[in-house]
């Protein structure tokens, strides 16, 4: 397991299907059906609240609050500053258990020592992009969600980043990336988070185990002859770390060689010392970067740990996978994962288009 270290962000307690977080100086408790577990509420922040998401039966959810808190505030991590507000489905505009990734990808581009352009799918509100920008990449942002862009661009101008070298574009990505291999655009790195179910712009339907394949394959002819990297991520959708890993070993590894790992992500529980599980990535890579998943310090426990990427072998190396580690639901439906419920997303028309 990689887990994100914050200053800004802390994940204080979990409890009876809910988290208490510290944003900033903000508390809030939301939901999270893996927190199966019940316990004592020792941390007198539990009754600190700001605000707490209760999710109803019938699908979405409400936020209560409990005392006055403002409509919007910033976090920074490390050199980024993130605009956050308390949204539907319990959002508030960031993933901190990402940071092991923003972490990672802008270490391979600072060691890349030449231009580097990354693509980043499903971008959201652009937290991933903002890490490539400021490790000197050039980002071609794509989300189907014309308000999601507008905060990535709001993120940006928050982090000193707006005059840095990025195409902000509201498109469906499976288009997108067809249209890039029409241009010949290629690309040194992609990232993509996707979630279980989600609309494009035009209506246009993702469903993640149907689609990822085709849609991992048709990115394969838009990377660059020499790419750095190739990072995905997914949460609470089924597939495992090994599934992501064996996705990409099959489609990268007989062009471009290079390496493929996967490991679950989390973010450190400050009550009980545990990592909650957030999710899982896997990451191709042409070379091994200095670190992985570090967040300002390097991480000890990487060292020699499941998921580091130091296989040599000329395989998909399993032995660092973590077998069955991703947090599955058997049962549930899909699009209560945290990127199924973003999905649906209708705001017409893409900004770029042939
Ligand atoms: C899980 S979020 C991505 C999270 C982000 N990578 C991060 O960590 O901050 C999913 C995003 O996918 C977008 N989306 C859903 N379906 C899409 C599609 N077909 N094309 C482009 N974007 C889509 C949604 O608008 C949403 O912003």
């Amino acid at each position: 397991m990689r887990p994100a270290q914050w200053k800004d962000y802390e994940l204080i307690d979990t409890c009876d299907g809910e988290r208490l977080e510290r944003w900033g100086d903000i508390l809030l408790i939301r939901p999270d059906p893996q927190i199966i577990w019940s316990g004592e509420r020792k941390d007198p922040r539990w009754g600190k609240a700001h605000a707490r998401y209760h999710r109803s039966k019938t699908g979405g959810g409400r936020w209560e609050t409990y005392q006055k808190m403002p409509d919007v505030w910033k976090i920074r991590w490390e050199d980024l500053t993130f605009r956050l507000k308390p949204m539907g489905f319990k959002h508030t505009g960031i993933f901190p258990e990402q940071a092991v990734n923003w972490a990672y990808t802008r270490e391979l581009i600072r060691q890349a020592g030449r231009p580097v352009k990354v693509l980043n799918l499903f971008g959201y509100t652009g937290a991933a992009t903002l890490a490539c920008l400021a490790a000197g990449a050039s980002v071609t942002h794509v989300d189907a969600s014309k308000g999601m862009v507008q905060w990535a661009k709001e993120n940006a101008q928050a982090s000193s980043l707006a005059d840095r070298p990025v195409r902000w574009l509201v498109d469906d990505c499976l288009k997108f990336v067809q249209r890039e291999q029409r241009r010949g655009n290629v690309y040194d790195g992609i990232i993509m988070d996707p979630p279980s179910y989600g609309r494009g712009p035009g209506g246009e339907v993702w469903k993640l185990e149907e689609q990822l394949y085709g849609l991992v394959e048709q990115c394969v002819p838009i990377l660059s002859q020499q790419p750095l990297f190739f990072l995905l991520n997914s949460y609470t959708t089924g597939l495992s770390p090994s599934v992501m890993a064996y996705l990409l070993g099959l489609l990268l590894k007989p062009r471009f060689g290079g390496e493929v790992s996967a490991d679950e992500i989390g973010l450190p529980v400050t009550a009980t010392g545990l990592t909650l599980p957030c999710g899982s990535t896997a990451i191709w890579a042409r070379a091994r970067a200095g670190v992985r998943g570090r967040t300002g310090q390097e991480n000890p426990s990487a060292k020699g740990a499941p998921g580091r990427l130091a296989p040599q072998a000329n395989k998909i190396p399993l032995h660092f996978v973590r077998r069955g580690a991703c947090p599955r639901r058997a049962g549930k439906s899909l699009r209560k994962g945290r990127s199924g419920i973003l999905g649906g997303v209708t705001e017409p028309g893409a900004v770029e288009g042939d």
